[in-house]
């Protein structure tokens, strides 16, 4: 295998999803320590600090001590070198924290015990699917009394409609947890709370042949539980099988806790042996294979005004084919222009690197004159190809614009076409009168903040911001069948257009929008746009 084939080989690029308060923070602070990124445990992402470290790149999230831009971290371990997607939650949860899992190649959920599958795990998971990535579940918590055990796998199964394969299955919960079994093994590995030092301590390990041994150290009850629990398992849960893992449609599931530091190992070393390298991307219909020496990659996201002096922006990029040179040129297609991309740097918790290679896999940040975006291909000056575009996703809170003085208008359509266009927010006009109407559709509300912020400060435009009560949109993706105009609605719904022309459709409640389909037959509506 050649150098760069084997570097692209030990790549592995994974975003973390969870709700908020699951315990992603605390698990990525684990993964870092076993990868010797960090010493000390607390010492990179303590919450209420790191919110601020991980990017002040603007004075919102200064303000409001959180960050509104997802980050990337890349550590080493046991050979691989792992890339994290951090993705955004609670009230930051925005367009990027979707295009930020079009970047990865697999997925790590974390789920608190005591709550299984939550609303932000819901709407992320979607996105997985439709990518058909592997799925790696973390069952959090354990040291917190938990749900039953086949409840969460229950809860799992039905409400993200993915098989469940347990890889080990928890003894008891809160103050009652004793440990797991590993199924693989054969064997209860003891719990043990390292959460002040550095690594997980060595475990104590009781094959589960040596009866007397495990019923006197976990308890008779718990041990009888135990033999009980695996019975049902064995009869009744999905048979392991990595192919079905690696297309998505089955989770390998572990169960610990990332705060005690119990079982997080355990959860890097498998999912790392099961995830995939590199996958190839769709490029004109065609794969690009990664390990292609050829190097390629696309936009995924664009961050604006990193350093507000310069209006500068950093333009995201995931390499999917080949080997990154600094110093080489490439063509950037959409701008037909080949070009030295210029501040090559890897964005880190609190620091950005800056580098002279990267490969396929890797997630770097590069200076953006303003001519990305989101989606752009860049390639081997001697290749010219065009990656698949990145989806528009559905915006679920909207709002209609006001520009307070009207004598602005051609610095309020920049500002907000430019903000559009780095995909913060998407804008949609009336369907009949156009530009004089501006509404904005976010996907999370903290972006109506951001929008109007960034108006006042960057274009010196004041808006009035009045909120609309749609909550879902949909694409019609056969609207050249349809009189758009004509179209037999329910009464809460409202047509409107993107500044493609693109007709779409607004609606309050989440049922007029199967009505609006029985009503119009072979209406197509969709929850993505393809662009
Ligand atoms: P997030 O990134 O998914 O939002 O979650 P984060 O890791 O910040 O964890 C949320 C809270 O849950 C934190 O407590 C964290 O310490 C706690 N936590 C995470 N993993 C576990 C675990 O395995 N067991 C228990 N018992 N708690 C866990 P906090 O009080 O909100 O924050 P902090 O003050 O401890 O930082």
């Amino acid at each position: 295998m050649s150098d760069i084939a084997s570097e692209i080989k030990r790549r592995r690029t994974f975003a973390i999803i969870s709700h908020p308060d699951a315990g992603k923070t605390t698990l990525t602070e684990k993964f870092l320590l076993y990868g010797g990124a960090i010493n000390l445990a607390g010492s990179v992402k303590g919450k209420a600090t790191a919110r601020h470290a991980v990017s002040d790149w603007m004075e919102i999230e200064k303000e409001r001590g959180i960050s509104v831009t997802s980050s990337v971290l890349q550590f080493e371990y046991d050979g691989y070198c792992i890339n994290i997607l951090d993705t955004p939650g609670h009230q930051d949860f925005s367009e990027d924290t979707y295009r930020t899992l079009m970047a990865a190649d697999s997925a790590v959920m974390v789920i608190d015990a005591s709550k299984g599958v939550e609303a932000q795990t819901r709407k992320l998971f979607k996105v997985c699917v439709m990518r058909h990535i592997p799925i790696f579940t973390f069952i959090n918590k354990m040291d917190r009394d938990a749900m039953d055990t086949f409840d969460l796998l229950d809860d799992i199964e039905k409400e993200l409609g993915i098989a469940t394969c347990p890889v080990n299955w928890p003894i008891g919960s809160g103050k009652g947890f004793k440990g797991v079994y590993d199924r693989n093994k054969q064997c209860v590995i003891c719990y043990s709370d390292t959460e002040k030092g550095t690594k997980e301590g060595i475990a104590t390990e009781i094959p589960v042949s040596d009866e007397a041994l495990l019923r006197s150290t976990i308890g008779d009850e718990a041990a009888d539980k135990l033999f009980e629990e695996l019975e049902l398992l064995d009869g009744a849960g999905a048979e392991f099988d990595l192919d079905v893992v690696q297309k998505g449609d089955l989770t390998p599931v572990c169960f610990g806790s990332a705060l005690t530091n119990f079982g997080v190992e355990i959860f890097l070393k498998h999912f790392l042996n099961m995830a995939t390298d590199p996958l190839p991307r769709i490029a004109e219909g065609k794969e690009i294979n990664p390990l292609d020496e050829d190097f390629s990659a696309f936009v995924f996201k664009i961050q604006a005004n990193m350093n507000k002096a310069h209006r500068d922006r950093v333009a995201f990029i995931r390499i999917c084919s080949g080997r990154y040179d600094a110093q080489a040129e490439v063509r950037h297609v959409q701008g037909n222009k080949v070009m030295r991309l210029s501040q090559p740097q890897q964005i880190m918790a609190d620091e950005r690197k800056i580098l002279s290679e990267a490969y396929a896999g890797d997630i770097i940040g590069v200076f953006d004159p303003g001519i990305f975006s989101i989606g752009d291909t860049l390639c081997a000056p001697k290749k010219n190809f065009k990656y698949e575009g990145i989806p528009t996703f559905a915006p679920e809170h909207f709002a209609r614009v006001r520009q307070l003085d009207t004598m602005k208008r051609k610095q309020f359509v920049k500002g907000i076409e430019q903000i559009a266009q780095e995909g913060a927010i998407q804008i949609f006009q009336e369907f009949n009168t156009g530009l004089e109407e501006i509404i904005v559709g976010v996907v999370g509300i903290l972006q109506f903040d951001v929008l109007k912020y960034r108006l006042e400060n960057e274009y010196n435009v004041e808006i009035k911001l009045e909120n609309l009560p749609y909550e879902h949109i949909r694409w019609i993706e056969n609207h050249q069948d349809f009189d758009v105009a004509k179209l037999q609605g329910t009464s809460d719904m409202k047509k409107v257009k993107d500044m493609k022309g693109n007709p779409l459709l607004l609606f309050i409640n989440a049922w007029s929008v199967g009505m609006t389909v029985d009503r119009n037959k072979g209406l197509i509506l969709t929850e993505f746009s393809k662009n």
